[in-house]
């Protein structure tokens, strides 16, 4: 598993593109357009139809990007029931997988089911979800992921309303231990990203952004700039 502990120090962002906006009938050649231009991660968003109204990937489409590409694959399930699928995903190569607060009752005994998996667990919370559901998680989770729009599709406006929520995890985090990353997820460009990382977000996924650039590697840098990180 590509080790993303070493780029977690309190200074480094990671820049995680999302390849919904890539090309589907290309993943594996996307996947090393993004290495190539200096992804730390890559953020896979798997879609249900059900949790959220629309359809993507799935676990053999992780497999296929997997083979393609040594980078860490950050598998976002926007799915119900995501237990029954954790087995699969981790077959196919997940170094991290997130599940959604709102989409199972088994939420703890899924982060924990992931874990020990020996990869990382994540936890998202739509916009709508109360910020006082979040601290519980916080040492139950290698990162959290606070969505800045609401899941299901790329390219929608970034909700500005989520910055406090980003602000009060962080200064949570600032208190415990060995704290989860805190991961933004939607709206994300070179405007929002400063305002993300300075309320202390440490993961910023980008999907339209990233992909409309003409220079992908140009604006993998941008990205970085705008939280003054280079
Ligand atoms: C939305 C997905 C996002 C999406 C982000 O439900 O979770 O990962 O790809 O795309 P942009 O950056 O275009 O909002
Ligand atoms: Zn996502």
């Amino acid at each position: 598993m590509p080790e993303q502990g070493g780029l977690l120090s309190k200074k480094r962002i990671i820049i995680e593109p999302s390849i919904l906006s890539g090309d589907f009938g290309a993943l594996a050649a996307e996947s090393v357009r993004l290495e190539c231009a200096g992804a730390d991660a890559l953020h896979i968003d798997i879609m249900d139809g059900h949790f959220v109204p629309n359809l993507t990937l799935g676990h053999q489409a992780v497999a296929a990007i997997n083979r393609a590409t040594k980078l860490f694959l950050d598998v976002h399930l926007m799915i119900y029931n995501p237990y029954d699928y954790i087995e699969r995903f981790v077959a196919s190569g997940a170094d991290r997988i997130t599940i959604h607060f709102e989409a199972t009752e088994q939420v703890a005994e899924t982060l924990q089911y992931i874990r020990r998996c020996g990869i990382q667990a994540g936890i998202a919370f739509c916009p709508e979800t109360s910020w006082e559901m979040i601290p519980k998680y916080l040492s139950q989770a290698d990162l959290i992921l606070i969505m800045t729009v609401n899941p299901g599709f790329g390219g929608q406006p970034f909700m500005m309303e989520m910055v406090e929520k980003i602000e009060m995890t962080e200064r949570l985090c600032r208190q415990i231990k060995n704290p989860p990353l805190i991961q933004v997820d939607g709206g994300i460009d070179d405007q929002t990203a400063s305002l993300c990382c300075r309320a202390g977000a440490n993961v910023l996924v980008s999907g339209n952004y990233l992909f409309k650039a003409k220079e992908m590697k140009e604006a993998i840098e941008v990205l970085r700039a705008s939280c003054g990180l280079n």
